[in-house]
């Protein structure tokens, strides 16, 4: 489902991808750690399709499609979905418009109170009130309010490949678990997951098929759920070590 071959980019003359290699199968979820700085938002910013990176090298295939060819729009439709590390407050945008139009984009005769009722069903889902859905797009919302109106829109564009970048981070313990539980929900073929976390805390409900870790623009290991724990309890130095007895 997602191939990326020996990816390198830059921003700004910076060579900050320095030869990614890592593929997602069909029906996968895996998790991508790394210390603060190794380039996971960059990672995701690429696939997704921001104009800031330069990619000098590589390949990204999603479906089997060359994705660096492809408009962020183009890559949204073929079923990406990025839910962003720091989402950002988008005044003058209403929540409920804001998911509407996205939907509408696949499904043009939606009716706007059957939809309505699929997204307030959906917020039960992930116990976010609805009252935020007739809010502008995350402004003044807490941390973990804009993560969970993230996950929100993850569910409702119902994508082919889904990247959360650091959703985790902000979300108290109850938000982590619903939110995980949703997740979850959405595990089938036709759905792949790349899950950018600092914690093992929730990748043990996720439970991901493989664990990468990324250091210094590169995935320098792959391997089961014990890595994140690996790295939880001793740090990265216990990578390091792996990777010197190479
Ligand atoms: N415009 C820029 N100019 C120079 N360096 C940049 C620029 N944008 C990003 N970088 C650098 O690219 C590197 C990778 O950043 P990135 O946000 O991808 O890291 P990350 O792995 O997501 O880290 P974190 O865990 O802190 O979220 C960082 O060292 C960052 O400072
Ligand atoms: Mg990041």
């Amino acid at each position: 489902m997602l191939e990326i071959k020996n990816l390198h980019a830059s921003v700004e003359g910076k060579e900050i991808l320095k030869g990614v290699t890592l593929t997602v199968k069909d029906g996968e979820v895996h998790a991508l750690l790394g210390p603060n700085g190794s380039g996971k938002s960059t990672l995701s910013y690429i696939i997704a399709g921001h104009p800031k990176y330069t990619v000098t090298k590589g390949e990204i295939r999603l479906n089997g499609k060359d994705v660096l060819k492809m408009k962020p729009e183009e890559r949204a439709l073929e079923g990406a979905f990025l839910a962003f590390q720091y989402p950002m407050e988008i005044q003058g945008v209403n929540v409920f418009n804001f998911l509407f139009q996205m939907a509408k984009t696949r499904q043009k005769k939606l009716s706007p109170v059957q939809f309505r009722k699929q997204v307030e069903a959906t917020c039960v889902e992930l116990g976010f009130d609805k009252q935020f859905l007739d809010r502008e797009l995350n402004v003044g919302f807490s941390g973990g309010e804009k993560k969970r109106a993230e996950v929100l829109q993850l569910m409702l564009a119902n994508p082919s490949l889904a990247i959360l970048d650091e959703t985790d981070s902000g979300l108290d313990a109850d938000a982590l678990k619903t939110v995980a539980k949703a997740l979850q929900t959405l595990r089938k073929p036709g759905f792949s997951a790349l899950v950018i976390t600092h914690y093992a805390r929730l990748l043990n409900y996720l439970e991901p098929d493989v664990v990468h870790v990324m250091k210094d623009g590169k995935v320098v290991m792959s391997g089961g759920a014990s890595i994140a724990h690996e790295i939880e309890k001793h740090g990265y130095k216990a990578i390091e070590a792996q990777e010197a007895k190479k």
